[in-house]
């Protein structure tokens, strides 16, 4: 066995839907002593552990709470029941543009995210001129990002985060964005964090990427823990494996698109 990377036991997350309501319903629900709230669980009893170096592709419908557990596993929330451990560094890019101030420039933002992410500056310094190459935006550096499209704003934050020496890297949905062979390279870039034996959580709806990605497959349901195993046995499972080709590399998901998470 090897060192136990992310410990999830029976974890539990619930949000509260609000009805829109009239005053009037409003009103009389009070009266009634009628509830005009609802909560539901995004992430339900879920349990799972991942050794140090394991590659997880999380896989589900919309809606079945991966961004949810995600977020507890990086810290962002905190599970109402249950518990969350994770040893070492944590990064990834699993709300895109958390971190980004629209009005600083690309280069601003990158020394912005970087020490959101808990870089130092003189490591984010070390580390700039490999992150302005990964991000390719060229002249744009200098411009606001709140000016840039959406694949370079996904760019920006993928090249800040891939740079951030981690433990565990979480990416949610990065290659939902940006064209073909940006997502080429964040699957290297990945594939090379995979390879130097960090733990790999990647949610994707791509069967082909998870398959050259990832060693085990994970599979939320409303928010329940439906498949945890291998990847061919988990991609059966979620039914996406139509023996497609690298077309579905340029076919990800376009639902979840950015902003889709903030
Ligand atoms: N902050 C929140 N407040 C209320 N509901 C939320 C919140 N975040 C997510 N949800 C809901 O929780 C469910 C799971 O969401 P999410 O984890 O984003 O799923 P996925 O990433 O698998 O698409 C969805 O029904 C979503 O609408
Ligand atoms: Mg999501």
């Amino acid at each position: 066995m090897g060192t136990q990377s992310i410990v999830v036991e029976n974890a539990t997350k619930s949000f509260t839907l609000r009805y829109h309501r009239t005053f009037k319903q409003m009103t009389v629900a009070a009266l009634r002593r009628q509830d005009i709230s609802d909560t539901f669980k995004a992430v339900d009893d879920v349990s799972f552990t991942v050794e140090q170096g394991e590659s997880i592709g999380l896989m589900g419908l919309n809606g079945s709470g991966k961004s949810t557990l995600l977020k507890l596993i990086n810290g962002i929330m905190r599970p109402d029941s249950g518990r969350v451990l994770t040893r070492g560094r944590i990064s990834g890019l699993i709300a895109t543009g958390a971190g980004f101030h629209p009005q600083l420039t690309g280069r601003e933002n990158i020394y912005l995210n970087a020490a959101v992410l808990g870089m130092s500056e003189a490591e984010t310094s070390r580390k700039f001129d490999d992150i302005v190459a990964f991000a390719d935006i060229g002249k744009f550096l200098d411009s606001p990002v709140g000016h840039y499209s959406s694949g370079m704003f996904a760019r920006l934050g993928f090249a800040v985060a891939i740079h951030v020496d981690s433990d565990i890297f979480l990416a949610d949905e990065v290659l939902a964005v940006g064209d073909r062979p940006f997502k080429q390279k964040c699957l290297e870039k990945m594939q090379e964090v995979r390879d130097g034996g960090r733990t790999l959580f990647y949610v994707s709806h791509a069967a082909g990427s998870v398959r050259k990605m990832c060693d085990r497959v994970i599979v939320l349901e409303q928010g329940r823990l439906a498949f945890d195993g291998g990847v061919d046995a988990g991609i059966k499972f979620v039914k996406y494996d139509g023996g497609e080709t690298e077309e579905e590399l340029g076919s990800e998901d376009a639902d979840e698109e950015l902003g889709a998470d903030i």
